[in-house]
């Protein structure tokens, strides 16, 4: 799917602080952290790289090829696996799908457009849940574009076999996914491994240009900010008979909380990480309301199909989020702020001072983001420089995470209780006869969240 264009049942689980995870100190502390972990020491980074294979240090400081493995070939992996490809010095040499219909036809495009440069024969070709395994095995980098769901998942596996990584987002649907996350993204940083994560607005100029005059103070203290992911939403795939409930689902994906998170998490994610980015910080506290109003059927699973959040930070700002899914209601994927000095369409590039001239960014290089995440990743592996992204991924996940808790109960929701939360989406084991937590009725509806009922954290 291209895009620029829960907790649904009511669980009486208590709360429990299960970690105490990294992340209570937001965006500063994060970046803070990286920075010490990197500066505190060319020791540990040389400990580290010792700690990586033998080939994998190699590939960092010369000119062998890269080998990619390529997981989840839907739409977003055969294009992530092409923008890898376009970087010179690469080789797709292995693919990991849940389907083979899905790794058949991206494989087949993906050489059609690459040639040589996509050498997957069929022992290199693995289907199933545990195909990913196989496939990171083989691989220097892999690209993770699965739903959701799996990524943490996913994520740890390729961090255990001390692979670097792209990863699209979010890459997370629960809270502990994004403890998983957090811990995996510690431990690449170890063992000195590359992190991309498909928040592809960290990569493309004018949003960079923008947000750099932003920090430098433009505007002032930003107190206010507004960001819309409002569009028509997405594909169905009609049940067949032959499907089992989890397969039905996973084809469905985009309707289900355990793979997919409700379209906050996965598409609003990139407005909302942009206004944490704007604040350098990430939300303390969130308020929200959404429901279904529009998209009621059965094929739509159990997800909302409007949510609108208020979020608010420790210096008391106030982010201002709405994501709807209604075709012929008003369209906007944009993030805007204002500061004491004066405003921004952030997205639009455009910073308005009071009683001055606008600033507009403008170029004549186009740079596609989507390609210059790649660039910016390979090259940090052959340079051996730093670049790891999945922190700030998990905790602007969480970040779309805490606004669902917040629909789904009608609570306000604080981000140590949301990342703390024991509740799992996930189904606790892996086959085409497992049994997900979400089941539908007699009539084939599922359960949905109810504002007041419904416990989310
Ligand atoms: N950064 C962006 O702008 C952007 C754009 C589109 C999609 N995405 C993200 O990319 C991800 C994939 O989206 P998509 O549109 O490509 O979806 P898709 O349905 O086209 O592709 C997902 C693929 O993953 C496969 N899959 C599912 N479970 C799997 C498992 N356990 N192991 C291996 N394969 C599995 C599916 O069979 C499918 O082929 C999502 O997280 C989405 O948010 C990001």
């Amino acid at each position: 799917m291209n895009e620029e264009s829960q907790d649904s049942r009511i669980t009486p689980v208590t709360r429990r602080n299960f970690i105490a995870a990294a992340s209570g100190g937001g965006f500063a502390a994060i970046v803070a952290g990286c920075a010490s972990q990197s500066n505190t020491s060319t020791k540990t980074a040389t400990a580290s790289a010792a700690a990586l294979s033998v080939a994998q240090a190699a590939h960092a400081a010369s000119n062998d090829t890269l080998k990619v493995a390529l997981i989840g070939c839907g739409g977003r992996g055969s294009g992530a696996a092409g923008q890898a490809l376009n970087v010179p010095g690469t080789q797709l040499v292995a693919m990991a799908d849940a389907f083979k219909d899905r790794l058949d036809s991206s494989l087949k495009n993906l050489k059609e457009a690459h040639g040589n440069k996509v050498d997957v024969p069929a022992d290199r070709q693995f289907v199933g849940f545990d195909a990913h395994k196989k496939a990171i095995a083989l691989a220097d980098v892999v690209i993770l574009a699965t739903p959701p769901g799996f990524r943490p998942i996913h994520f740890e596996e390729a961090v255990r076999q001390g692979k670097h990584v792209f990863m699209e987002k979010p890459v997370a649907v629960d809270a502990p996914g994004v403890r998983k996350v957090l811990a995996a993204a510690a431990e690449a940083k170890r063992k000195n491994l590359k992190v991309g994560v498909g928040l592809q607005r960290h990569h493309q100029p004018g949003y960079l240009e923008t947000l750099k005059r932003l920090h430098d103070g433009a505007i002032g203290d930003i107190h206010t900010l507004r960001v819309y992911w409002n569009d028509g939403g997405v594909w169905v795939n009609p049940r067949k008979e032959s499907q089992t409930e989890i397969e039905y689902q996973m084809r469905n994906w985009y309707y289900f909380n355990w793979l997919c998170g409700d379209h906050i998490n996965e598409q609003h994610i990139h407005n909302l990480d942009v206004g944490c980015w704007i604040k350098n910080d990430y939300p303390v506290r969130v308020t929200g309301m959404g429901g279904r109003q529009v998209r009621t059927g059965k094929e739509f699973g159990e997800i909302y199909d409007h949510h609108a959040c208020e979020y608010e930070f420790k210096d008391g700002a106030r982010m201002f989020s709405q994501c709807r899914h209604i075709r012929g209601a008003w369209s906007s994927v944009s993030e805007h702020c204002v500061g004491t000095k004066g405003n921004s369409d952030v997205s639009g590039h455009i910073i308005r001072v009071t009683g001055s001239d606008a600033w507009r960014f403008r170029s004549d290089k186009k740079v596609d983001p989507y390609q210059q995440e790649h660039d910016d990743l390979f090259a940090a592996i052959r340079a051996n420089t730093d670049f790891n992204e999945a922190a700030n991924g998990a905790h602007s996940t969480l970040t779309a995470i805490m606004g669902r808790m917040a629909t789904y109960s009608g609570q306000v929701i604080d981000r140590e209780t949301a990342l703390n939360s024991p509740i799992d989406l996930m189904p606790s084991t892996f086959d085409w006869n497992a049994t997900p937590k979400s089941l539908p009725d007699s009539n084939g509806f599922y359960p949905i969240a109810v504002p007041g009922k419904t416990v989310t954290v």
